[in-house]
């Protein structure tokens, strides 16, 4: 009887349906961004601070999940979606518009197929006063 239940505990906790962006970005993310997203800058930048500036213009948005990591994680569009909203507003409130609406699949889905060859380029093209990475 306790093998069964442990059996089921184990099935219940393991299972996609339970998925939540904060394990998405635990499983795919944080092993380079780290679980507190501070990253290890300059190889792999922050996530702390100043995505919420970013993610306030559209080119920024379609930016968030234009870079490698992001696009080419093995999450759906919905999936990447939330965990890219989760970040925003876990690591960056106060940078974060009050205007925000979180990125939808679709929106994301329409980004992800333009993946970015060169992340660091277009970043200091668009915003040469945040602080590079
Ligand atoms: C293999 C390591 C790795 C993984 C895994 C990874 N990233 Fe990244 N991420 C990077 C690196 C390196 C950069 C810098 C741009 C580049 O060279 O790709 C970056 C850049 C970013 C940026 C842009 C930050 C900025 O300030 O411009 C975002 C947003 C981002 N990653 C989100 C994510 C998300 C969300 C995930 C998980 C779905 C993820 N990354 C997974 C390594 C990674």
């Amino acid at each position: 009887m306790r093998t069964l239940a442990w059996i089921v505990t184990c099935c219940v906790l393991t299972s996609p349906a339970l998925a939540d962006p904060r394990s998405d970005y635990l499983l795919h993310c944080a092993g380079c961004h780290r679980p507190d997203g501070t990253g290890l800058p300059p190889s792999v930048p922050s996530l702390v601070g100043p995505l919420g500036t970013i993610a306030a213009s559209p080119a920024g948005r379609d930016y968030l999940a234009r870079v490698p990591g992001a696009a080419q994680a093995p999450l759906s569009d919905e999936e990447l979606a939330a965990v890219l909203n989760w970040v925003l507003v876990e690591f960056n409130r106060e940078s974060l518009p009050d205007s925000f609406q979180p990125l939808k699949g679709s929106e994301v889905a329409d980004s992800r197929a333009r993946v970015l060859a060169d992340p660091l380029k277009l970043r200091r093209e668009i915003w040469p006063e945040l602080d590079q990475y």
